[in-house]
C-alpha cells in the first residue's frame, strides 16, 4: 500500500496503551490478576478444536496474555503489537519464562509482515476496534494474507450485536454495568470513551467483511450485546 494514505496505527492504538504506567496497571484492570477471566482459555480451546498447533500470530497481542498461554500448545508463536510499552512486557515474560517460541514483533494490523511459512492460526483480541470500519476491512484482508488456505482466525472483541435504535437502551445498561474502581476494570468513563474514540462495529457490519476477507465463520458466541468472538477458517 501507498505509505501517504496508510493511518498512523500508534495514533490510533489508544494512548493509554502506549503508557508504561497505564501497561504496568493493565493485567489487573483487564481482570487478568483477579483469576475471574477465562477467555484466554476460550480462545486457547477453540484454536485446538480446529487441530492448529503450528505457527499462531497474536495481533494486538497487549501484555501477552494470550500469546505466553499458547506457548505450550503451538511450535511458533508471534506476538505483534504496535505499542512499544506491550511490546517490552511480552519480551521480559517470555524471557523470564523462557519461551524460545515466543517472537515478539512491534507492528500493526496494517504493518505486520509474516516472515516464514504462513500461518496456521490468527488471533486477536479486543484490538480490531482500534480500527475504523474501511481499516478493518483492510486488516482482515491482510490477516487472510498471512494464513494458509484453511488456516483459522479466533477474533475476540466488543462487537454490536444489536440495532442502531437499541443504542440508547443497550449502551446505558452497559454503562451502569461498569466498574467503579479504574485500577480494577473498565468504568463507566472508560466506556464512554471507546464509544467516542474507539471503533467497535456493528456484528451486521463486521460478519460480511469477515466474509469479503475469504473467511467462514464456524462459530460465534455472544456474550449479551457488546463483546462477540468468533472462530473463522479461511477457504
Ligand atoms: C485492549 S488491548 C488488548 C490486549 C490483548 N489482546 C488482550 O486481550 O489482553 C488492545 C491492544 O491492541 C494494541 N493495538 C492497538 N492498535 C493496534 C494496531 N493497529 N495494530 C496492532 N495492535 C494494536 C494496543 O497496543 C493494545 O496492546
Amino acid at each position: 500500500m501507498d505509505a501517504s494514505w496508510i493511518p498512523d496505527e500508534l495514533a490510533y492504538a489508544g494512548p493509554e496503551h502506549l503508557d508504561p504506567a497505564f501497561v504496568a496497571g493493565y493485567d489487573r484492570k483487564a481482570g487478568y490478576e483477579a483469576g475471574t477471566r477465562s477467555d484466554v482459555d476460550e480462545d486457547i480451546a477453540a484454536l485446538a478444536e480446529q487441530g492448529v498447533d503450528g505457527t499462531l500470530v497474536d495481533l494486538g497481542a497487549g501484555t501477552g496474555r494470550l500469546a505466553l498461554a499458547a506457548a505450550p500448545e503451538f511450535r511458533r508463536v508471534v506476538a505483534v503489537d504496535v505499542s512499544p510499552a506491550m511490546q517490552h512486557v511480552i519480551r521480559d515474560r517470555a524471557a523470564q519464562a523462557g519461551l524460545s517460541n515466543v517472537e515478539c514483533v512491534r507492528a500493526g494490523f496494517l504493518t505486520y509482515e509474516h516472515a516464514g511459512p504462513p500461518a496456521d492460526a490468527v488471533c486477536t483480541r479486543n484490538a480490531l476496534h482500534q480500527l475504523p470500519d474501511f481499516w478493518k476491512a483492510l486488516a482482515l484482508e491482510r490477516v487472510a494474507g498471512v494464513l494458509r488456505p484453511g488456516g483459522v482466525l479466533r477474533l475476540r472483541d466488543l462487537i454490536f450485536d444489536f440495532h442502531p435504535r437499541e443504542a440508547d437502551e443497550v449502551i446505558g445498561r452497559w454503562l451502569d454495568g461498569a466498574a467503579t474502581d479504574p485500577a480494577l476494570g473498565y468504568t463507566r468513563e472508560d466506556f464512554a470513551e471507546h464509544l467516542r474514540t474507539e471503533f467497535s462495529t456493528f456484528r451486521w457490519l463486521l460478519e460480511p467483511m469477515l466474509d469479503a476477507a475469504g473467511f467462514e465463520i464456524v462459530q460465534v458466541a455472544f456474550r449479551g450485546p457488546i463483546y462477540g468472538a468468533y472462530t473463522c477458517v479461511k477457504r
